[in-house]
């Protein structure tokens, strides 16, 4: 079943009921303001940091779910019936509903009573506000007299205080209303120098800033006072719950549609300049007038919409495919880069499953998530992975996370999860196979954010690769600290005590539980690390990293081989885990997927035996699930993995993150059927038919889909801001299709199902445009061995770097197995 469709060639996706499974949301702001908004304008909005500057409230976990948005109510003054456009919060039955969300905009439209409504809601680019272009229409025969009302909940900015805090901040809320703006200045008076502003178009009827008098006492968003009485109040608020709500009242002839501007806005004045007069309390707003003014203006945020329209043509133009299969096309083309925009910008912290409030970004997943983005927008990337880099500890350990506003390290998580220092070197070669911006290994870059401690980029790769080296267990393999990718295989954690993290409780010593999965990914990092040092003609360097791999390679081949796949761990008595020999968590997908990904088993068979082996055990019909059998009860030594029911999260669920793993294991052994169908499984909007089973998005990836031991399998849950994302697109444009970047070109190395008679695919690489047109006419599943660049045969099978031209370069390539 399907809740609406895509229109690719508007590049949105069309959400034809407003009651979808879950709220169906989208990201607004790509760049500093950002905005989530559901498919009935739930969510809420921040400037940076989604728990320090939250501008409008939402209660998570609400039922029904998705209540507290950008609302907009409208009354026929002639009836006294009111509605919401948005379907939400009032619920009317609309004749007609239709949400489309788009690259960086959602549009909310429907009718009722013969009134069209239609809201687009945007954040232009360069500024921090959002844009609600509101329209209204009459298709009654007669006149209509009718009223709006906006409302959005101001959020007393630390959005975990302005939950609990209620004693305080009861107390604290304060706004100015100056003509159509109301602007919320919540501690401004203090150590603030922020505020934000909520501005109307048109000349108000009236106002509310008092949440409580808006609503009414004992009522809800379903029915508020003022709108119910078509009147607002002309509320001030001081202390409890300031709000914003404009009324304006439209007279419509009939056909007469009418246009009303909405902006709500985060502004920024110079300390020293707070107030004006200087002796008063009143908000200086002299530099944030005339940007009020610019976006009221109509004509503006046409041109703003469009900016928005032009910049999106351009990140989506680096890389476009034309392939037999409508859903990779549309991934690969729209979502999932879009996606991995989404996951770039807010790591794992605000989403309808991530409060916002918890988690800033992590070392290892925004590392991870530069991998779908590095191509859209470099030099974000260039600077994301020199602020991350600075947080790495000096001993070559990192914080786990750390907060954007402040770019520091979270102490309460500290540091300890083995894996974390190794995804910088992916990240930092990712960017350079990217860019070919060698320079950045030279930048100089702070340990621990200490001023006095910088050290080239380059150094702390080396530490992050001594960090293992360092750390090495009884039988050789790396120690897993408190965890590796898998943060819920906490072997030294013991927690026998309700509510303790399963990630910072450490009972053991952590000297004998060992990872698989963190051997597997030294290789592989060791390996990239090595061919950077040889690059920067440190011979003995590289010399180093490729003996130091081989050997632990050696190490996996002893320790880490089961028999017919690679083993997860070793627990802290010393005994594996991922094992024919245990009872419960036999085999794991992610050490077989990462010791291929770094090349072990792939001369000597064992990596195809491990990949029989996922099929065989792990592979469901809707992706390929953690490990089997799933712990069926809880595991003192094994931590949280066995805290989930089966089926979940890491406890057997389809966890799709390391689904794209097997689908690259799968490619570099050449079974480019096989990875396809596991890509097919997990990707969305080959999904969108089941989705009153998927119930999630159908066009962006789950983190989790449940696996074959729930009752629910099949229903995914945590969409939109999972290490999927990034993944899955690099798995797709890079492995599958094959167009990989490298340190020195593009290699053209698909990987696809016999049955395509081939693809296109435009890509943007360092300067120049190619356009590589791969046929199939033997039906193959891989195997280009020579390329036509501009008509011309070259040798091997990678584009190498050449100077720009402006002219698009016509690539050929022809797969013969
Ligand atoms: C979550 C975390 C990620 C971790 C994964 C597996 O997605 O954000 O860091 O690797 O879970 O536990
Ligand atoms: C829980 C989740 C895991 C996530 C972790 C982050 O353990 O199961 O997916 O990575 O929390 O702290």
């Amino acid at each position: 079943m399907r809740f609406g469709h895509f229109d690719d060639s508007k590049r949105e996706y069309v959400i034809t009921q407003p009651d979808t499974p879950l709220p169906w949301i989208n990201y607004l702001g790509c760049e500093a303001y950002f905005g989530i908004i559901s498919n009935t304008a739930g969510g809420y909005s921040f400037y940076r940091d989604a728990r320090l500057r939250r501008l409008t409230r939402y209660r998570y976990n609400n039922a029904p779910f998705d209540v507290g948005g950008r609302y907009l109510y409208l009354r026929d003054n002639d009836s006294g019936e009111f509605w919401s456009p948005s379907w939400q919060p009032t619920r009317t039955k609309l004749d007609k509903y239709e949400c489309r969300h788009g690259m960086g905009y959602t549009t909310i439209g429907s009718s009722y009573g013969k009134i069209e409504a239609q809201t687009i809601y945007f954040v232009p680019l360069g500024e921090t506000l959002e844009i609600w272009k509101f329209q209204v229409t009459n298709r009654r025969k007669q006149a209509a007299r009718l009223s709006i009302f906006s409302s959005i909940e101001f959020c007393l900015w630390d959005a975990q205080d302005d939950a609990t805090n209620f004693q305080r901040n009861f107390s604290t809320g304060q706004v100015e209303i100056v003509d159509e703006v109301i602007y919320h200045k919540t501690e401004y008076r203090e150590r603030r120098n922020h505020f934000a502003w909520f501005a109307c178009s048109e000349k108000l009827a009236g106002f509310d800033t008092q949440r409580d008098t808006f609503l009414g006492a004992y009522r809800s968003w379903d029915n508020p006072a003022a709108v119910e009485r078509g009147k607002s109040f002309n509320s001030v608020a001081h202390g409890w719950a300031p709000h914003g709500s404009h009324h304006v009242k439209v007279n419509l002839k009939p056909g007469e549609t009418r246009e009303i501007i909405f902006v709500l806005g985060y502004h920024e004045n110079p300390v020293d300049q707070k107030f004006d007069p200087p002796d008063s309390q009143t908000i200086n707003k002299r530099t944030v007038k005339p940007v009020i003014a610019k976006y009221l203006d109509g004509k503006n945020v046409t041109a703003a919409f469009e900016g928005l329209r032009r910049y999106w043509d351009g990140l989506l133009g680096v890389y476009q495919v034309d392939s037999p299969d409508l859903h990779a096309n549309r991934m690969v083309n729209i979502w999932n880069a879009y996606q991995c925009m989404a996951t770039f910008n807010l790591s794992r912290s605000a989403s309808f499953y991530e409060s916002g409030i918890g988690r800033g970004l992590g070392f290892r997943d925004s590392n991870q998530d530069l991998l779908g983005f590095v191509h859209m927008v470099p030099s974000r990337a260039r600077e994301r992975i020199l602020d991350i880099a600075a947080t790495q500890l000096a001993g070559g350990g990192a914080f786990h996370q750390y907060q954007p506003l402040t770019k520091r390290g979270n102490n309460d998580i500290g540091s300890g999860f083995n894996d974390d220092p190794h995804w910088l070197t992916l990240g930092v070669a990712t960017y350079i196979k990217e860019t070919g911006d060698w320079s950045i290994l030279d930048e100089p870059v702070q340990f621990e954010n200490e001023p006095g401690s910088e050290q080239p980029l380059y150094e702390h790769l080396r530490r992050s690769f001594n960090y293992t080296l360092e750390r090495i267990g009884p039988h050789g393999l790396p120690l897993i600290g408190r965890a590796d990718w898998n943060d819920c295989l906490n072997l030294n954690c013991f927690s026998d005590t309700p509510g303790q993290s399963f990630q910072t409780t450490t009972n053991k010593d952590g000297r004998v539980a060992e990872s698989v999965f963190i051997a597997g990914l030294f290789v592989l990092a060791g390996k990239e690390l090595a061919a950077i040092a040889k690059k920067r003609g440190l011979n003995k360097e590289a010399e180093r990293c490729l003996a130091e791999a081989a050997k632990m390679e050696k190490v996996v081949y002893r320790h880490g081989w089961d028999g017919a796949w690679f083993v997860r761990a070793y627990d802290d008595f010393g005994k594996p885990i991922g094992s024919k020999v245990c009872k419960e968590g036999k085999i794991f997908t992610e050490s077989q997927g990462m010791c291929i990904m770094a090349g072990i088993g792939l001369k000597d068979g064992k990596a195809k035996r491990a990949l029989a082996s996922v099929n065989k055990h792990l592979a469901t019909k809707h992706g390929i699930v953690l490990q089997q059998p799933a712990f069926s009860k809880y595991y003192i030594h094994m931590g949280e993995i066995s805290s989930y029911p089966p089926g979940y999260k890491e406890n057997a669920g389809i966890f799709c993150h390391y689904n794209p793993w097997i689908i690259i294991s799968e490619t570099m052994v050449g079974n480019g059927n096989r990875a396809f169908d596991y890509y097919t499984r997990i990707n969305p909007s080959a999904r969108e038919n089941i989705g009153d089973r998927h119930r999630c998005e159908p066009y962006v990836f789950a983190q989790m889909i449940a696996g074959k031991d729930a009752p629910t399998h099949g229903e995914a849950k945590n969409s939109w801001l999972t290490g999927t994302a990034a993944w899955t697109y690099f798995t797709a444009t890079q492995w599958i299709l094959g167009i990989r970047t490298e340190f020195d070109g593009l290699r053209v190395d698909p990987v696809i199902p016999a049955k395509w008679k081939g693809f296109t695919v435009t890509r943007r690489f360092r300067g120049n445009t190619y356009v590589i047109e791969v046929r199939n006419p033997k039906g193959k599943q891989r195997g280009v061995k020579k390329l036509l660049v501009n008509g011309r045969e070259i040798a091997g099978n990678v584009l190498p770097v050449r100077p720009p031209q402006s002219k698009p370069i016509p690539v050929e390539a022809v797969l013969e197995g």
